[in-house]
């Protein structure tokens, strides 16, 4: 395997085993030079032309042209030529119509719900929960569709129809109006699938996975560039032309991308990662591009035994049973969109052996943290730079925002120390290189909702000059300039006389 999308987990049959023997085209497909765009017949590793490696990519041969089957997708009452020009002012005011599926998390991270005639990619890692999401969501749209006489295709590539009952049946959608609303089919060739959506017109086509895709005109096996991309053009096709909603499944490879060509994520009108550990109960789900709302607002949902439920506190969700008082924890209160989580960074420092110190982190950047342990040696006075570092969000949570600095080096310099956080206790801020701390953006919605969770103290940033605290009922507001000062004013003095093993 020569390129890192095929290594994609979860195939169904290992596309390795079809990729040894030699690739000619079939009729209606070239191999296209992704660098110089000449064409051929045959697969090579190199190109004969520009002399790029790996860059042919099997690629339908398209008539009519483009130009003309994007016409055809705009549909049928799109005008043959240019339409003249109007002016943004006059433009009609498409107030976008909206499928809720009742899944308000979802929805939510939709923007109000799902688009007709759009075109959504909802990733994840295998086995985070990305089929049962959609087959809760195909439910739920189908129930609320089902008085206009809506329904769901559900198109299976991974699975057979009688597993996707299995399924259905664990998480109780059997009976009602989902068990006869949500129809599925496994298959995988998208000519068979688009046929059978544009005759017979669900509200929602849910196509499980795009990897699985393949289109009987190519050669390559599925998961190969070709296949996800032109397999994708065709469900645009589908979604813009006829309008219906669309939703792909796409596996993300062990780096966290998604498998396949980047045009995918450029084509789609929206991606949404569904994270988590799958160890851990918590998901977390995202838009990393969406045309039709913000990328802003995550939703969170707990996985169960009946499938993922919404979480009704999310603020609280991830943190946990942070009761302990241990040294070398601390909650912080990140911002994911406008929706303030809280969570505890945990770290654990211990004398290294001989040879280069590990340094781990979960759920943080291993950048920021070699950084902070770099500003708190020389800033600060915390030296680990012989020291074994572990740092830790619970929860299952990841978390890149730079706020997050000034919890986890606070962690650190506890662990350390072996002396616990003041208790109910919050930290929030931005470290610099020369130990200066910087303030960070919603601040004040993010001390209210610690504030509610039991919270009675926050070490933050000093504002810059002009800014101010706000003041918030219940809580004492330490405001700090230096990484020091916020060591001295979060760390106890008092060594912890019942720290747990
Ligand atoms: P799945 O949706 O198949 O993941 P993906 O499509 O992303 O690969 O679900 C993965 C895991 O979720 C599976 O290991 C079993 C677990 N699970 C539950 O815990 N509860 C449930 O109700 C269901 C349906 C699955
Ligand atoms: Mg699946």
């Amino acid at each position: 395997m020569s390129q890192g999308w095929l290594a994609w987990e979860g195939a169904t049959d290992d596309p390795a085993d079809q990729d040894t023997g030699e690739r000619v085209a079939k009729a209606q497909s070239r191999y296209v030079c992704q660098s110089c765009g000449e064409a051929f017949l045959r697969w090579e590793g190199q190109c004969r032309t520009c002399g790029s490696w790996n860059s042919l990519v099997e690629t339908l041969v398209r008539e009519p042209s483009r130009a003309a089957q994007a016409a055809r997708a705009r549909g049928p009452s799109a005008p043959a030529g240019v339409g003249a020009p109007v002016a943004l002012a006059d433009v009609a005011d498409a107030d976008v119509p909206r499928h809720a599926t009742g899944i308000g998390e979802f929805d939510r991270v939709l923007g109000g719900g799902l688009v007709p005639g759009s075109l959504v990619l909802v990733g994840g890692e295998p086995g985070v929960g990305k089929s049962t999401l959609l087959l809760q969501v195909a439910a739920g749209l189908a129930v609320s569709a089902a008085a206009s006489g809506g329904w769901v295709l559900y198109a299976s590539g991974e699975e057979s129809a009688a597993q996707v009952r299995l399924r259905a049946s664990r998480l109780g959608l059997l009976a009602g109006i989902s068990g006869s609303a949500v129809r599925v089919v496994a298959e995988s060739e998208v000519g068979r699938v688009v046929e059978l959506a544009r005759t017979a017109r669900p509200s929602l086509l849910v196509v499980d996975s795009i990897q699985t895709a393949t289109l009987e005109e190519l050669e390559g096996p599925a998961g190969s560039v070709g296949q996800v991309r032109e397999s994708a053009l065709r469900y645009m096709e589908l979604a813009k032309g006829d309008g219906i909603a669309v939703v792909l499944v796409g596996h993300v490879t062990k780096e966290g991308n998604l498998a396949g060509p980047k045009t995918l994520e450029h084509l789609v009108d929206a991606v949404l990662a569904l994270e988590g550990e799958r160890s851990a109960a918590l998901r977390l789900l995202r838009a990393s591009k969406n045309r039709f709302g913000s990328t802003e607002e995550v939703g969170v949902f707990e996985m169960g035994e009946l499938g993922l439920d919404e979480v009704a506190d999310p603020a609280r969700a991830f943190l946990g049973d942070h009761a302990l008082g241990a040294p070398g924890s601390v909650v912080a209160t990140t911002l994911e969109g406008s929706r303030p989580l809280l969570v505890e960074v945990q770290a654990l420092v211990a004398p290294g052996g001989p040879g280069t110190p590990r340094r781990t982190a979960n759920g943080l950047d291993p950048n920021r943290l070699a950084l902070l342990i770099a500003v708190l040696g020389r800033r600060a006075g915390v030296g680990l730079a012989t020291h074994d570092v572990y740092a830790n969000l619970a929860g299952g949570l990841a978390v890149t925002e730079p706020a997050l600095d000034l919890p986890l080096a606070i962690a650190l310099a506890s662990s350390l120390r072996d002396r616990p956080v003041t208790p109910h206790t919050v930290a929030v801020g931005e470290v610099g290189l020369l130990g200066e701390l910087r303030s960070v953006p919603g601040i004040e919605r993010r001390l209210r909702e610690a504030a509610r969770l039991g919270y009675t103290r926050a070490i933050v940033p000093r504002p810059s000059r002009g800014g101010r605290l706000p003041d918030i009922g219940g809580m004492e507001i330490v405001s700090v300039a230096t990484l020091r000062e916020a060591l001295a004013a979060a760390i106890s003095t008092a060594r912890e006389t019942t720290a747990p093993e």
